[in-house]
C-alpha cells in the first residue's frame, strides 16, 4: 500500500478536493484507494456524501487511545465502502479534540496512531490517500508519519506559493524526527490560464521547485465544486469536464512514479537508548559577523530554537561568538542554526545530511 498525504498548511488550496478526487481516479483506474479524512472539518467526509455528524463512529475512536494488541484492529470498523474500490475513513468535529488529548502522552506515541492503524489494512488497499487539515499539528504529524509519500498542493491563483518554502522546510524538520525519507511533490491547483497572473505563478513555481512539481496542473473548474456538493468523485459524475480530465491525469503520474521503500514503523529510539546512560555536556560554537539572534534546534530539543539549551554570546575579533551547551544521552542528531530566523546547517561541521525537500541537517553523534 502507498500512503499519500495531502498537506499544506494554508486553506482552500485544493487538498480536499484532491484527496477525493485522486482518490475516484485512481478507483477508476482499478486501484483500491482508502480515503482518510484526517481533517475535524470533515469536507472530504461530506464529499463522498456521508454526514459526519450522523456517524456512529470515525477515526476518534482509532486514534484516540493507544492501540490495543489484544483487542481486533480498530480502523476496519470505521471505515466505509462508498464504492467497491473506495473506501473512506471519515472524520468528524470530535478529531479537533484528539490534539490536546494526545498532547499529554509520549511523543513518540502520539504520532505514531495513524501508521499503527494504516498497518492492520495495508494488505487491502493499493494506495491511502489522507486529507490533512490546514495546520501542521499533530494529526498532520501522524499522517506523514504514516506516509512515504506527500501531496502538496499549490494555489496559481493566489498567493499561496509564499507560504510553501516554509512548509517545505517543516517537512524536511519533520522528517528526521520522523526516521523516515518522504517524497515530496508539488501539485498546482485552481489553474486560470486566462490571466497572466496565473501563468506568471506556474512558471515561477515550476522555476522553483523543477522536477518536485507535477507535470499535472488542475484547472479551475467549477464542476469540482459540484461534484462535491453531490457527494461524488468528479469522475462518476462529469467524466468529461476538464476536472475529470486532470485529476485523470494526475493519478496516471502517481501510479507512474516508483513506489517509495515501505515505511519502517520502528521509532527512531535514540532518546529511549540512552535513557538509562549518563548524559554528556555537548558545547558547539557558531559565528556571524553579521549575525544578530543565534539559535540552535534539533531532534534532541523536538526542533524549538534553544529550547534545553544553556546559551552563551562572547565578542571576540571575528565578530560576535554563540556558545550553545547541550546535555545529551548518547545517540545520533541532527540539528540546524537558526539564525536571524533563518534555518541553516552548521558551517563547521562536514558532518551533513540533505533533506530530502532541500537544506541540510547537521549531525551530531555523541558516543
Ligand atoms: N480546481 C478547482 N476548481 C474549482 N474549485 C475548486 C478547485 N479546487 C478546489 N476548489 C474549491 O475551492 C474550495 C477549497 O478547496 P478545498 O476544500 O479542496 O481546499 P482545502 O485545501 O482542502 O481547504 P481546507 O484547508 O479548508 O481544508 C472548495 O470550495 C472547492 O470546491
Ligand atoms: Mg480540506
Amino acid at each position: 500500500m502507498r500512503t499519500i498525504a495531502i498537506v499544506n498548511q494554508k486553506g482552500g488550496c485544493g487538498k480536499t478536493t484532491t484527496a477525493v478526487n485522486l482518490a475516484g481516479a485512481l478507483t477508476q483506474d482499478g486501484a483500491r484507494v482508502l480515503l482518510v479524512d484526517l481533517d475535524p472539518q470533515a469536507h472530504a467526509t461530506l464529499a463522498l456524501g456521508l454526514d459526519a455528524e450522523s456517524l456512529d463512529e470515525n477515526l476518534y475512536e482509532v486514534l484516540a487511545d493507544a492501540p490495543d494488541a489484544q483487542g481486533p484492529p480498530r480502523l476496519p470498523s470505521v471505515i466505509h465502502a462508498w464504492s467497491d474500490h473506495l473506501h473512506l475513513a471519515p472524520s468528524g468535529i470530535v478529531l479537533s479534540a484528539l490534539e490536546q488529548r494526545l498532547t499529554a502522552e509520549r511523543a513518540e506515541d502520539r504520532t505514531q496512531r495513524l501508521a499503527l492503524a494504516l498497518a492492520d489494512v495495508a494488505g487491502s488497499y493499493d494506495y491511502a490517500l489522507i486529507d490533512c487539515p490546514p495546520n501542521v499539528g499533530v494529526l498532520t504529524f501522524n499522517a506523514l508519519r504514516a506516509s512515504g509519500e506527500v501531496i502538496v498542493p499549490l494555489e496559481t491563483s493566489d498567493f499561496g506559493i509564499h507560504g510553501v518554502q516554509k512548509l517545505l522546510e517543516t517537512i524536511a524538520l519533520l522528517t528526521d524526527r520522523i526516521g523516515h525519507d518522504l517524497s515530496v511533490r508539488i501539485l498546482p491547483t485552481l489553474y486560470d490560464g486566462r490571466t497572466r497572473y496565473a501563468r506568471e505563478t506556474l512558471a515561477e513555481i515550476r522555476g522553483l521547485f523543477g522536477d518536485l512539481c507535477f507535470d499535472t496542473v488542475i484547472r479551475s473548474n467549477v464542476k469540482l465544486r459540484e461534484a462535491a456538493r453531490r457527494g461524488r468523485p468528479i469522475g462518476t459524475f462529469a467524466r468529461s469536464a476538464n476536472g475529470a480530465l486532470d485529476y485523470g491525469a494526475l493519478a496516471i503520474e502517481v501510479a507512474a512514479q516508483a513506489q517509495p521503500g515501505e515505511v519502517d514503523l520502528a521509532p527512531l529510539g535514540v532518546a529511549d537508548l540512552g535513557e538509562s546512560l549518563p548524559d554528556r555536556e555537548i558545547v558547539v560554537e557558531f559565528s556571524d559577523p553579521l549575525a544578530s539572534d543565534v539559535r540552535i534546534a534539533g531532534d534532541f530539543n523536538g526542533w524549538v530554537p534553544d529550547k534545553d539549551v544553556r546559551s552563551t554570546v562572547r565578542a571576540d575579533e571575528t565578530g560576535r561568538v554563540w556558545r550553545k551547551v547541550i546535555s545529551l544521552p548518547p545517540g545520533t542528531y541532527h540539528y540546524r542554526y537558526v539564525v536571524d530566523g533563518e534555518w541553516r546547517e552548521d558551517p563547521d561541521n562536514p558532518n551533513a545530511v540533505s533533506a530530502p525537500v532541500g537544506g541540510r541537517n547537521s549531525i551530531l553523534v555523541v558516543n
